[in-house]
């Protein structure tokens, strides 16, 4: 099976677990906008990293199958929580195509829609048929995400403030911790559910940190040259908003100082035209920086390569490895 059909059909299933566990409930004006965001699809890339995990990590055929899906969806829900937040602080109207949470139903909605994705996931988990010495790791490591997640998020909004103190390691720390502590307790927690040794757990969970990073410089290198109509978020979003990604960063220390003041005026102006836009990305461009950035995601991408050969050989190995190429060469 093509890997591309694999993905659809198991982000399929996630679906279905999301439409069970999110039903509809009172107060109606609440549970429409929780329910949104995650009934609009996504590629569901963190459950399917929590499941291809605990495949790789055992021999029995349909282990902690329904384990494994719950905590996927459990990830699946923190992850539509952060993206329903994250629209309101970047002032974004579109996501999967559609208007933003906070757009259709408002900012109060949206602030309690995602609290209530945020509570029913750790619900979820602490309902699921896990063993409960699991149940506790995962729910620790779970918060100690959570928490890794908005220290990431806010770090993004102050950097924004920032006009060109922010360096390499500032971004890549503060995109480890939005974006690659999710995919990083994916592939643990899915490793952890099947059993897995020690070692293993830990080489799995450095092989979704590495995965992640490197998944975040694309969606960064996406956010400038991506087509809206594939990626369903709007294009420049982060020039406008002044995000401090490590294109920004490279072009200030390595474009000439025209190009740097051309980029500054541009960066953070939330009515610069597609214009000035353009001309910001000709600068990032001519600088090397857009190059750059796709040479340290191939850095990180070859790394997360090295730690998931240590792993078996196996049919679930082969698709971990399909998930990790998809994630950095992704178009949406
Ligand atoms: C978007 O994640 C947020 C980032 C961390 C870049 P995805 O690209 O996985 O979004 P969906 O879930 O498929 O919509
Ligand atoms: C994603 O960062 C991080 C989280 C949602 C936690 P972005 O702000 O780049 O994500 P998109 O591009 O809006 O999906
Ligand atoms: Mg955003
Ligand atoms: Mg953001
Ligand atoms: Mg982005």
């Amino acid at each position: 099976m093509e890997f591309e059909v694999f993905l659809k059909n198991k982000a399929q299933e996630f679906d279905a677990i999301l439409a069970e566990r999110l039903k509809m409930k009172e107060p109606e004006t609440l549970y429409e906008a929780v329910r949104y965001l995650p009934m609009l699809g996504g590629k569901r890339l963190r459950p399917i990293m929590a499941y291809l995990s605990c495949r790789a990590h055992t021999n029995a055929p349909n282990a902690q199958a329904k384990e494994v899906y719950a905590f996927g969806t459990v990830l699946e829900m923190i992850h539509n929580f952060t993206l329903v937040h994250d629209d309101i602080m970047d002032n974004d109207e579109k996501r999967r195509g559609k208007p933003t949470v906070h757009r259709k139903y408002g900012l109060e909605a949206g602030i309690n829609a995602g609290d209530a994705l945020f509570a029913e996931s750790f619900q979820f988990l602490a309902e699921s048929s896990l063993k409960p010495e699991i149940i506790k790791i995962l729910v620790r490591d779970v918060a100690f995400m959570s928490k890794g997640i908005v220290e990431g998020q806010q770090m993004d909004v102050d950097f924004e403030k920032e006009p060109s103190k922010i360096t390499i390691d500032d971004y890549l720390v503060m995109i480890e911790k939005k974006t690659a502590l999710l995919f990083q307790v994916a592939a643990k927690g899915g490793a952890l559910i099947a059993g897995a040794s020690e070692q293993e757990v830990s080489d799995v969970a450095e092989f979704g940190r590495l995965t992640g990073i490197a998944f975040q410089i694309c969606d960064d290198l996406l956010d400038i040259m991506g087509d809206e109509k594939i990626i369903g978020k709007p294009v420049g979003s982060d020039i406008r908003k002044g995000k401090k990604t490590l294109m920004v960063i490279h072009a200030f220390q390595n474009a000439v100082p025209e190009d740097v003041a051309a980029l500054k005026r541009t960066l953070g102006n939330q009515d610069a035209r597609d214009e000035e836009l353009r001309e910001a990305v000709a600068v990032l461009d001519l600088a090397g920086s857009i190059a750059f950035a796709r040479e340290i995601a191939g850095k990180y991408n070859r790394q997360a390569r090295s730690y998931l050969s240590k792993l078996p050989d196996s049919k679930h190995k082969l698709r971990l490895s399909q998930l990790m190429e998809f994630m950095v060469s992704r178009k949406k």
